[in-house]
């Protein structure tokens, strides 16, 4: 995720910047700028591809940049490749605003239509420019030449997140910032002020902050910061001492970034979604997909590893329901050595949050070779799956820090649901009142997350119960079995006890043997056609002895006669229900790792890219 470091005071700035920049490379960026000025003079920008190094080195470390006043930014690419070009800070034509931003401005095709008939030219692929070049607009448009006026004209254009952090070249010494769903905190020392995106890269400096609220400016000058509200109003703040240390605040003040992350479900859901949506509909033409392409795929085959091969077993599911194409999901590791046969019509999919695991690249290559179109939903803008692939669908959770997905997972699935509701829609599979429906309910799913997450208390006590669990079991049918896969991923990955996770029905076929007095049988029921069926074998496994956990719907009560501990997510469109039905799975695996005291974020054998075969 992007980050953002801003000082005004009496020392030279990039070298605050580049400190404060390097607290923030855990994050994971691509690229990295500063833009810094001495006085009325003008302003230097410097940029620079890959680690925070190559800006150091291109900079004699900040020593290059004269000045006191600057604003630098670490840059994980989401709208356009990674390179110099795209990275921050980006700047008006005559210098006039340079600015960095974190977020997602939605709508940024929209205004930077707008400001081509205004007569601006656009030197990168960036929504940071536009969102510059909007400031910059109304900034001239009118004679007062406020930056506050500016801002606020412009935050009311603007759709989607941002932590802008701003200079103006007739406001030396000054910083304008502003925000709206993305942090930004400000540090006050004396005579000395900070910006910054997170904690961290202020810590060292100061622990004096003001958290700049939502829809709110700020106008920040050596030792001070003043707010304003929307309506250009002053408004005051309280100064908060921080009391973490370095590492809590890597973590936003979680012991883990696995709960970090788990908590940023919401929000990578949202983002992923709205990349999709225009006027409120869905529209694949980001992707590179056409209403007609659409409807001429015959077959789909998806491809992946791990839990981003589970998100594409819910994605089979989920297509076939809703799409009427067939669908075969395939591991990586199977497909790039069998041979396949390929309809030529047909569509590989490719998941991957990190777009550099070694089989499912070597499985993207040999699709291509066959000739057959490939689509890649991947989380890292310019990683080597995404450069190959013939059409990206990005994922935007951010990166992810923990080992254990969870995060980017629940951003695959979303993924997945847009292609099947808007190939549904294409191919006239789902009528025009399930398509709002279903839009309706996507637009709902990150609330409902949300409320999962709050009542995570409960999961902590029943698993710090199961903690010493030798085997564990998962159960269900259809898109329940499929999060079982990844449910049950999680508990191994994390806790390093011995699960599986078993299609309900295929249990009495052979597996039901090892059930025993206690093992703790997890059955996940949210598809109301299986319900019954699952329900039965539950009873099943707890005549055997079998300690039982229900995973069900709000309404489903009649599993309490038969599990001894039940946790019940919202009521949702069934096909949607694995993006609920997850999350308290990934807790109870987080809770019973934490409960064993092994190393949550960064289990054993384990590496967050798997780049070998
Ligand atoms: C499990 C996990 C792995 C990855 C797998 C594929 O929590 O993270 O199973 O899903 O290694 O990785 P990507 O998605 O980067 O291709």
């Amino acid at each position: 995720m992007c980050g953002i470091v801003g000082y005004i005071g009496c020392r030279q700035a990039a070298s605050v910047l580049l400190d404060g920049l390097s607290r923030l490379e855990y994050r994971g960026y691509d690229s990295a700028g500063m833009a810094v000025r001495s006085g009325g003079s003008d302003v230097v920008v410097v940029k620079a591809k890959g680690r925070l190094k190559a800006l150091s080195d291109k900079t004699d470390a900040g020593r290059m940049l004269e000045g006191t006043c600057g604003i630098g930014h670490t840059r994980w690419a989401t709208h356009g490749e990674p390179s110099e070009l795209n990275a921050h800070p980006h700047i008006s034509d005559d210098c006039a605003v340079v600015g960095v931003h974190n977020g997602i401005i939605e709508n940024y095709q929209e205004l930077k239509e707008k400001l081509l008939k205004k007569g601006y030219a656009f030197n990168s692929q960036t929504d940071t420019e536009v969102a510059v070049k909007l400031v910059d607009y109304y900034y001239k448009k009118d004679a007062a030449a406020d930056p506050v006026k500016a801002l606020s004209r412009a935050m009311v254009r603007i759709r989607g997140s941002y932590a802008l952090a701003l200079m103006f070249k007739d406001y030396p010494e000054e910083i304008f910032a502003a925000r709206k769903d993305s942090p930004m905190i400000i540090g006050v020392e004396k005579g000395e002020t900070y910006i910054a995106s997170d904690v961290p890269a202020i810590l060292k400096y100061t622990r004096n902050v003001y958290y700049i609220g939502n829809m709110e400016i700020a106008r920040l000058q050596q030792g001070t910061a003043t707010f304003y509200n929307l309506d250009k109003e002053e408004i005051d703040k309280e100064l908060v001492e921080i009391t973490w240390n370095a590492e809590a605040a890597e973590k936003a003040g979680f012991e883990h970034f696995m709960m970090k992350e788990i908590h940023e479900q919401p929000k990578a859901v949202r983002d992923t979604l709205n990349s999709v949506l225009k006027d409120g509909l869905l529209d694949l033409s980001s992707v590179g997909l056409t209403e007609s392409e659409i409807g001429r795929i015959s077959q789909i085959y998806i491809v992946a590893c791990g839990s981003a091969y589970h998100a594409g077993v819910v994605g089979q599911y989920v297509i076939e329901k809703l799409a009427r194409v067939s669908v075969r999901v395939e591991l990586a590791s199977e497909f790039r050595y069998r041979d396949p046969i390929l309809d030529p019509d047909g569509l590989v999919i490719v998941i991957s949050q990190s777009g550099e695991t070694a089989d499912t690249l070597a499985a993207l290559r040999e699709a291509k070779q066959r000739g057959i179109k490939t689509l890649a939903i991947v989380n890292v803008v310019g990683s080597s799956i995404a450069r190959e692939a013939d059409k990206i669908f990005y994922t935007l959770a951010g990166p992810e820090i923990a080992v254990a997905t969870t995060k980017a997972y629940s951003a695959q699935l979303i993924a997945c649901y847009a292609i099947a509701v808007e190939f549904g829609r294409c191919r006239q599979t789902v009528s025009d009142v399930d398509y709002k429906r279903y839009l309706e309910e996507l637009a709902v799913l990150p609330t409902k997350i949300n409320k999962i997450i709050e009542d995570k208390e409960r999961l902590q006590w029943f698993a710090a119960k199961h903690a010493n669990a030798k085997d564990i079991f998962f159960i269900g049918r259809g898109i329940d079995y499929a999060v079982c896969l990844e449910g049950s991923l999680k508990l191994k990955e994390i806790s390093y006890i011995h699960s599986e996770a078993y299609a309900a029905g295929e249990l009495k076929h052979g597996t039901i043997s090892l059930i025993e007095d206690g093992t703790l049988v997890v059955s996940v029921l949210t598809q109301p056609e299986l319900y019954e069926k699952t329900l039965s074998n539950l009873v099943e496994v707890k005549s055997r002895g079998a300690y039982c956990m229900g995973l069900t719907t709000v309404g489903n009560y009649k599993i309490e006669d038969t599990a001894e501990f039940v946790t019940y997510i919202p009521q949702i469109e069934p096909c949607f229900a694995a993006s609920l039905a997850v999350v308290p799975l990934q807790l109870l695996s987080y809770y019973i790792s934490l409960a064993r005291g092994l190393d949550v974020d960064k289990p054993r054998n384990l590496a967050k890219s798997v780049t070998v075969e």
